[in-house]
């Protein structure tokens, strides 16, 4: 295993009503792994992401987290405190301001750990140009980073899809995270584009050594991208390990692949554009 521990989710349980959406999950993530959680629809995937960005709170179990101060209790933070603590996401359903430019989207995701005040920013002393300046320089970087120069000053709302994606990407990138949660980040992409995404996924474990926890269901970019892969189902663990121990796990042939939940086989020829939001 790579790096020191980051994340670490004992007896994670959440129940909705009569639904036992996590059902005593449990795992650990390292500096600098790539971690995805596969499963069918319905197995409690998404639910672990908004347990760790803490829009949802856990009916038992907890979640600790190593973060610049020292370890702390992730489920006992205010969900504002989550950015600040270097964990960023994108989300199923890719959400972007629409009406705004890509600049001005990644300038809005920056902005989030800006550390002056109101009253600073209100005045718009020393500090706060600087802050504005360094935002300018992040936001120029992660552009360059994803090649996205040519969209610079698009409205989102007239991107293809699949740029889109990159640009909700980058947002989280501006932030600077330490931690990237990553829910889909190939639904409703094509081959190419597909492609295009694992080669993102694997700079920015690589070059940027951003640690990063994903959902994904296309199995060749999980093993592709992947260190270490928790298959789950019906809200429980079923099988941890590398890629290839999990999908030669039993259970997990039989709970997922060769199913219709393996998307690697359905997706559409690169040159085939989806038309509007997904
Ligand atoms: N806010 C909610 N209220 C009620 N049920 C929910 C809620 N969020 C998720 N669920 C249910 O919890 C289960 C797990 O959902 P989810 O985590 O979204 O699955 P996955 O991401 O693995 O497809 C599903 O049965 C889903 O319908
Ligand atoms: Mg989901």
């Amino acid at each position: 295993m790579s790096g020191n521990l980051l994340l670490s989710a004992q007896h994670l349980s959440v129940r909705f009503g009569g639904l036992l959406a996590v059902n005593d999950v449990g795992f650990e993530v390292h500096e600098g792994e790539v971690f995805t959680l596969i499963g069918p629809n319905g197995a409690g995937k998404t639910t672990v992401f908004n347990l760790i960005s803490r829009i949802y709170q856990p009916t038992s179990g907890h979640i600790d987290y190593v973060g610049p101060g020292g370890t702390l209790r992730l489920t006992g933070q205010a969900p504002h405190a989550v950015a600040e603590l270097g964990i960023a996401r994108t989300f199923q359903n890719i959400e972007l301001f629409e009406h705004a430019s890509v600049l001005s989207n990644l300038l809005i995701g920056r902005h989030i750990r800006r550390r002056t005040g109101l009253l600073s920013d209100m005045l718009f002393t020393g500090r706060a140009r600087a802050a504005e300046v360094q935002a300018r320089e992040k936001v120029e970087e992660v552009i360059d980073f994803l090649d996205l120069q040519h969209y610079r000053d698009t409205l989102v709302g007239g991107l293809p899809y699949g740029v889109r994606k990159v640009v909700e990407l980058g947002r989280a990138l501006c932030t600077e995270p330490r931690l990237l949660l990553l829910d889909e980040p190939s639904s409703g992409l094509n081959v190419e584009e597909t492609d295009d995404m694992a080669f993102w996924i694997e700079d920015i474990s690589k070059d940027l050594g951003i640690t990063v926890l994903m959902v994904e269901h296309d199995m060749s970019l999980v093993s592709r991208v992947s260190d270490r892969v928790l298959a789950m189902n019906q809200g429980e663990v079923l099988a941890l390990g590398t890629p290839a121990e999990v999908q030669a796990h039993p259970g997990v042939a039989e709970a997922y692949l060769g199913t219709i939940d393996d998307v690697s086989n359905l997706r559409r020829p690169a040159g085939q554009q989806v038309g509007g939001r997904a």
